[in-house]
């Protein structure tokens, strides 16, 4: 017969997500992308790969960009953790959200949250990047249908 899961295979975890206080009980097995999307409802982390290839996933801890889909939850207890929800303050989009409209630097969106995490991240440690500072900041991020032209052209006009 199969065995229930002890108790204590849960957590109980604080950190912040989008500058909000959360705490919750968090199971041992699971990973940053799967809290964000089924217990805190963030469905704009998107999960592609699941095995850390795509970028897809990509939000922000402690200032990092990191992939969530291979991200045990439980290290991040005691994080800041940015989502693509937390971009836009109220109606406002985040000037790379603008960009990226501005540039149709996406198609089907998929990669679309993982790019922007990943340039937020960027943009933050490096307000005035080089074009090859952007590729290497979005390597991680694989974009399967509107090529990345546009994209870099986004970042460097929100840049700007
Ligand atoms: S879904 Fe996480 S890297 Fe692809
Ligand atoms: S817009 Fe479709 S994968 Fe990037």
């Amino acid at each position: 017969m199969k065995q229930p899961a002890p108790d204590n295979a849960a957590t109980v975890m604080a950190f912040t997500v989008n500058g909000r206080d959360v705490s919750l009980s968090v199971r041992a097995d699971i990973t940053l992308a799967e809290l964000l999307r089924d217990q805190l409802a963030l469905t704009g982390t998107k999960i592609g790969c699941g095995s850390g290839e795509c970028g897809a996933c990509t939000v922000i801890v402690d200032g990092a960009a990191v992939p969530a889909c291979i991200t045990p939850a439980l290290l991040v207890q005691g994080a800041d953790i940015q989502t693509v929800e937390g971009l836009a303050i109220e109606d406002a989009l985040h000037p790379l959200q603008r960009a990226f409209i501005d540039n149709g630097a996406f198609q089907c969106g998929f990669c679309t949250a993982g790019m922007l995490m990943s340039a937020t991240a960027l943009l933050k440690q490096n307000p005035h990047p080089s074009e090859a500072d952007i590729r290497m900041a979005l390597q991680g991020n694989i974009c399967r249908c509107t090529g990345y032209v546009q994209i870099l052209k986004a970042v460097q006009e929100a840049a700007r």
